[in-house]
């Protein structure tokens, strides 16, 4: 590979949930690094658009394609596509995620609780086993879920959010294990509030402040996490320099749970 050859040449990444926010920001780093990404969404179709029209602009390659990521007959739709598009895919980044409605478990319906679990644990587990195959025969690959800071605080009245993450993270771990032979890193990022349209929406409703920007003073570091902070983390754990770095748990909070005033 030459000096001036991206490090991500070569590789296929698919990334859920990148119309917005996190993953946004993660498929558009990782296509500046020169990963082909197929950018998955649900419904934000025009904000899909614009990204992969953003990323072939400046050079990059990129497909979007419409899958909840909670259904299997939809996940089943998304790898075949994926595997259309670029022949297979050596790096998944399972960023999708909602938030559950803040209820105690005693008022959450059951429904509710699957919808959330899928969407975070259940599909991505169906997605690897379309996957995987494919990924052992190249020379590396990479799956890196996005977690949250929240599953070691298991804070009341988010039980969907709080099993999805936990099962996410579950997965993981015991993934990480049984690829490694295979030469496939699988690593969990778990940041804290995120200045994004999902930590806009949490900010609101439990401070009632008008979006996450508005904390930034009062976060140890003197901000509010941005997507691109936590796309950057991801960017290093695919990277050459992680190339010793598998089945880890980093988390992306500027140092709330380590301040003095926790
Ligand atoms: N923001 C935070 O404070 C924070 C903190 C810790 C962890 N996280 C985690 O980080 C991840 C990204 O969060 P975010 O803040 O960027 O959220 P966001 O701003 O609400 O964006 C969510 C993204 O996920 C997509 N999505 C939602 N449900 C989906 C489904 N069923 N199938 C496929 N795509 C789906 C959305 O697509 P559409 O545009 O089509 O709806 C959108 O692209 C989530 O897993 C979240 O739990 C967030």
């Amino acid at each position: 590979m030459g000096a001036n050859t991206p490090e991500l040449a070569g590789r296929v990444a698919l990334v859920t949930g990148a119309s917005r926010g996190i993953g946004r920001a993660i498929a558009r780093t990782l296509a500046a690094d020169g990963a082909a990404v197929v950018v998955n969404y649900r419904r934000d179709r025009e904000a899909a658009e614009s990204l992969v029209a953003e990323i072939t602009d400046a050079g990059g390659r990129a497909v979007c394609v419409a899958a909840s990521v909670g259904e299997v007959a939809e996940v089943d739709a998304l790898a075949d596509a994926a595997l259309d598009a670029y022949g297979h895919v050596d790096l998944l980044v399972h960023n999708a995620g909602i938030a559950s409605r803040g209820l105690p478990v005693a008022e959450t319906s059951f429904e509710e609780l699957h919808r959330v679990v899928s969407v975070h644990a259940l599909g991505v587990h169906r997605l690897l086993g379309r996957l995987l195959p494919g990924m052992r025969e190249q020379r590396r690959g990479d799956v890196v879920m996005i977690s949250s800071s929240e599953v070691s605080e298991m804070r009341p009245n988010g039980a969907p959010y709080n099993m999805g993450k936990a099962a996410l993270e579950a997965l993981a771990l015991t993934l990480a294990k049984e690829e490694v032979r295979h030469g496939i890193h699988v690593n969990i990022v778990a940041p804290g509030l995120v200045a994004t349209d999902m930590g806009d929406r949490l900010v609101r409703a439990k401070l009632g402040e008008d979006s996450a920007e508005a904390l930034d003073a009062s976060m140890p570091l003197g901000r509010v996490c941005r997507p691109d902070d936590v796309a950057r983390v991801v960017r290093f754990l695919v990277s050459e320099d992680a190339g010793y770095v598998t089945g880890q748990r980093i988390v992306v909070d500027g140092g709330v749970n380590a301040s003095p005033t926790g």
